[in-house]
């Protein structure tokens, strides 16, 4: 069986010299910190306690019981023949993952034409932005008695959910009257949240409305996609035993303790070096390939969130094997690589002038599709572009910008897929995330938490005056004011 290829020849001294790429020596060094960070991680997965309060369970989701998969399933098809439009209200990792597999698994221009969705409704993403316009538009011209909509988010609380579906709700009790709930799932923690009351609430009254799937414990939303995501797939007709199999191929296949037989670990250590040795902040990941724009956005979270941290962790022991990590707040390391999403061929007519001649501070990650769902076939015009394919075209673009900038010393590694399909595309999502649980545990930080987001979060529940703001918050609201000059206005 084909499968995901790693190629870090670039990467190397080999390629673009010591300077800039990494020595073997250098990666002989790093082989003992990951089979370290392997048995760390490794022993966490072990304990299934571990695992959902230290937030690594994503690592277990494609062993999921087929019981509830099979439900999934079912749910989907449900929604999926029974209306027109389906929308998405979440943000962050309760939406960048379903819009990684919308647009990498369902074809181009899927909302536009009936003849491509073959049945199914059409998708809508929304409530990931406070921008009133979008979300004007679409309330402005479905039909609520036509659309399904599906809430999403793990904590109940996000702002932007919250209010898109406050409208959106609204709009649906206009449009369908009383029993506008049975239009509505909302996939939530399992017990905490102002949602999830609200799902009992509402079910109490009538076991058909707000019906419900759990986010389960220890699945952070960037980590996500094969828990909150899969009813999304569902609806979208993607078989999920496919995707299932392809995270669970990946799962072993990255779970091998030998960094040279394990691509995700190659990965997490090659960048890991090449930022802390070779200076390279910036990490640019480049599908040549439409239909992975999505997914190179879906990574930016994965590593911002993940490895963008203030401070390093601590870890604190008890009951035997248990371990909780907490912030060393003694040790400000403000570390983590700032990933940039770019897409060939598109960008290499923007982004590429600055990553081939700006400052040498990048790596490129490529990702390189083998064959394509319709290729074209250009017509036979005699010049140098005749009988050729789009494909190959797409191919040598990547090989070409591979060249380039490894001309000019700028390390570079590609990720061969060889055909984006849900088996595939799943394992690419999984070799991501246990190469960013490994970067982390090299880094030294907590992957699994996102503190740095709460305080525009705090900053706007405070103002709002939302009840149950701590007085500490309140505090270093009011001593830490941005002053604002007219002067300093022009
Ligand atoms: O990765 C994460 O945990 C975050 O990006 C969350 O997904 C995001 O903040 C949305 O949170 P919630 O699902 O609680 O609405």
């Amino acid at each position: 069986m084909k499968q995901l290829q790693f190629d870090f020849n670039n990467m190397l001294s080999l390629n673009v010299g010591a300077k800039h790429g990494i020595t073997d020596s250098e990666l002989r060094h790093v082989a003992k910190k990951v089979r370290e960070a392997h048995i760390h991680l490794q022993n966490i997965v072990a304990s299934p306690e571990n695992r959902a309060h230290l937030g690594l369970e994503w690592i277990v989701l494609p062993r999921q019981e087929e019981k509830a998969i099979r439900r999934i399933q079912r749910l989907g098809r449900e929604i999926s023949r029974g209306y027109e439009n389906v929308i998405f209200l979440g943000i962050g990792g309760s939406f960048l993952g379903l819009k990684a597999a919308q647009d990498a698994l369902c074809a181009p221009y899927y909302n536009d034409f009936a003849g491509i969705r073959q049945g199914k409704p059409r998708i809508y993403f929304e409530g990931n932005n406070l921008d009133p316009e979008p979300l004007n538009t679409l309330l402005g011209s479905l039909n609520p008695k036509r659309t399904f909509v599906i809430v999403i988010s793990k904590s109940g609380e996000t702002t932007e959910t919250r209010a898109a579906f406050t409208m959106v709700e609204q709009w649906l009790k206009k449009g369908v009257g009383a029993r506008y709930g049975r239009q509505i799932v909302a996939i939530t923690d399992p017990v905490a949240g102002s949602l999830r009351k609200r799902v009992t609430e509402e079910q109490r009254k009538d076991t058909k409305s707000f019906r419900s799937l759990p986010v389960i414990k220890g699945v952070g939303g960037r980590y996500s996609e094969f828990n909150m995501g899969l009813l999304h797939l569902a609806i979208i007709g993607v078989d999920l035993t496919g995707v299932l199999k392809g995270a669970q191929l990946m799962v072993r296949r990255c779970t091998a303790a030998s960094l040279y037989k394990n691509p995700a670990y190659l990965y997490a250590a090659l960048q890991y070096l090449a930022y802390q040795k070779k200076g390279k902040s910036i990490a640019i990941l480049m599908p040549f390939s439409e239909t992975l724009k999505s997914t190179a956005d879906w990574y930016v979270q994965l590593l911002a969130e993940s490895l963008g941290k203030k401070y390093g962790r601590r870890i604190v022991r008890y009951s035997g094997n248990l371990e909780r990590w907490d912030q060393d707040r003694d040790t400000v390391v403000n570390v983590g690589r700032t990933p940039v999403s770019a897409r060939g061929t598109n960008d290499l007519h923007s982004i590429q002038q600055n990553t081939i001649e700006g400052e040498n501070n990048k790596t490129v990650t490529f990702i390189r599709v083998g064959r394509f769902r319709h290729d074209i076939t250009l017509p036979p015009t005699g010049d140098f572009l005749s009988g050729r394919s789009y494909a190959r075209l797409l191919g040598l673009a990547q090989e070409a910008t591979e060249w380039a900038l490894t001309r000019e010393r700028r390390p570079s590694c590609t990720i061969y897929v060889p055909e984006v399909t849900p088996f595939y595309w799943a394992q690419l999502l999984m070799f991501f995330e246990i190469a960013t649980a490994l970067e982390g545990e090299l880094l030294g930080v907590n992957a699994f938490d996102q503190p740095g987001v709460e305080g525009y979060k705090q900053y706007m529940y405070y103002i709002l005056k939302k009840p149950g703001i701590p007085q500490r918050i309140a505090r270093d609201i009011q001593s830490h004011p941005v002053r604002k000059k007219a002067g300093f206005i022009v």
